[in-house]
């Protein structure tokens, strides 16, 4: 028989996201509550949930129920110890994260969840948008799923990346980001939930150096059709935020991006985001 959830569930589209209606994250809910909230975020990919007044703390007490909390390596690196960080656009900090991605895909065990919440929103656009790798993968051809299935990507901060984020920290630190990141980490491009089973895409966009073993051509050309494929707006699923939604996806089957159209307004989210596993490949 299954188990109850304790809230409603409002599909954001056929296939992908939902808003779920009825828990409030302010109040301690019990163990099997967090239990079907994380299956939640497991089956639909992205859940929000709305008007959720979490302070800081609660916000991070809630991502470590999932896992310990990943601390941005650069800041790591700089002996700053803090898993919390702030998404701020403003007229003199443009919005940055406009480009599809995943986060920290050169990690050696990337994300399994992120976690987004608004305090402040433009009263237009700033939308979030998700791409489902999994359904993307699922709508593969059986030949396209065998070929993909056996490669692997190296992933690495690209240049720019590189000096932007070593230009948050001091040298030493930067000196030693760039030790520890410069040369990448391969992954496989189909990855396994291990929470669910299912088959994935693990594309990251910019973050993507390569496929390992290919030629430059075969390579830009295969990872070109695998974003353009899994970004098509039949996979995708769109939030407009309103102040205290709270928004948690899962890492391992989605890309994102932030789309600009707000700027110059002002746009300020809470983000976390809890470490995952060394990504499974198939077998
Ligand atoms: C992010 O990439 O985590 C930020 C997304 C957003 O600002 O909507």
């Amino acid at each position: 028989m299954a188990t109850a959830v304790p809230f409603d569930v409002e599909p954001l589209t056929a296939s992908f996201g939902a808003v779920l209606r009825g828990l409030d994250l302010t109040q301690q809910a019990s163990d099997a509550d967090y239990a079907a909230l994380q299956n939640s975020v497991v089956q639909h990919g992205v859940v929000v949930l709305r008007d959720q007044q979490l302070n800081d703390e609660q916000q991070l007490a809630l991502g470590r129920r999932w896992g310990a909390l990943h601390v941005y390596p650069v800041f790591r690196l700089a002996g700053q110890d803090v898993p919390l960080e702030w998404v701020e656009d403003t007229e003199k900090s443009p919005p940055k994260a406009t480009r599809w991605h995943t986060d920290l895909p050169w990690e050696p065990r990337p994300p399994k969840f992120g976690m987004l919440s608004a305090k402040v929103v433009p009263d237009v656009g700033g939308d979030t948008v998700w791409a489902d790798t999994a359904g993307a993968f699922d709508a593969l051809s059986p030949v396209m799923q065998q070929l993909v299935s056996g490669l692997r990507v190296l992933h690495k901060v690209e240049a720019d990346g590189m000096k932007r984020l070593v230009s948050l920290v001091d040298e030493e630190a930067g000196n030693a980001f760039r030790r520890e990141y410069a040369h990448g980490v391969e992954h496989p491009l189909v990855r396994r939930n291990p929470d669910s089973g299912r088959l994935s895409l693990f594309l990251a966009g910019y973050w993507m150096d390569r496929i390992v073993g290919m030629s430059a051509d075969e390579s830009t050309s295969l990872l070109h059709f695998l974003m353009e494929h899994a970004t098509q707006p039949r996979f995708q699923c769109r939030w407009r935020w309103s102040v205290d939604d709270l928004v948690i996806w899962d890492e391992r089957r989605t890309m994102h991006m932030a789309l600009p159209d707000h700027y110059p307004r002002h746009r300020k989210l809470r983000r976390c985001t809890v470490e995952g596993e060394v990504p499974l490949s198939i077998s």
